[in-house]
């Protein structure tokens, strides 16, 4: 039981951080950036990748170790439909990702970059997905969507 308590609390703990990351990031985001600034969204971006590596951790033995059995969500499309979003989640960091890692460092610190505005939509897409997730885990968590026996 006491296990069971700290995944949860991680799982959510690190949505928090995901969120906090993201919300961040989009505030940040200007269309002209110096090499610094860059730097700065490449570190919070890292934050926010490695939130999700450990709630990916998380929801992994939520679902296949600790609580209910694994067939409970195995068996629920709507669970299906959450990692889906997840997995989108995932596709969508990548481009801004790979962009601020490429541009936070040049000959000058100073220089301005411009950020093509498909960062800003990426970003946006995300803040959605994540909106809208944890509708769908409270209804699997309840068995809405359980497709079993
Ligand atoms: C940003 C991503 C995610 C968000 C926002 C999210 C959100 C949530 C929330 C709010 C709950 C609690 C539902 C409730 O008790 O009413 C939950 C539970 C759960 N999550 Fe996630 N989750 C995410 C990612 C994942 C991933 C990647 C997995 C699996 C690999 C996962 C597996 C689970 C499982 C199995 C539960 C059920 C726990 C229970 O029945 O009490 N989650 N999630």
């Amino acid at each position: 039981m006491t296990i069971e308590i700290i995944i949860k609390y991680v799982h959510f703990v690190t949505i928090f951080a995901i969120v906090g990351s993201l919300v961040s990031e989009h505030l940040l985001l200007k269309e002209k950036m110096t090499r610094a600034e860059i730097q700065r969204l490449s570190v919070i971006d890292g934050v926010y990748g490695l939130s999700a590596i450990i709630l990916l951790g998380a929801g992994l033995a939520l679902w296949l170790w600790v609580g209910k059995p694994a067939e409970f969500y195995s068996k629920n499309w709507i669970f299906h439909l959450k990692l889906g979003m997840f997995v989108g989640l995932g596709l969508l960091s990548i481009y801004p990702t790979i962009f601020f890692l490429k541009n936070r460092k040049g000959e000058s610190m100073d220089e301005l970059v411009a950020i093509p505005s498909a960062i800003k939509w990426m970003l946006r897409m995300e803040l959605l997905l994540l909106f809208l997730m944890p509708l769908f885990a409270t209804l699997m968590a309840r068995g809405i969507g359980y497709f079993g026996e």
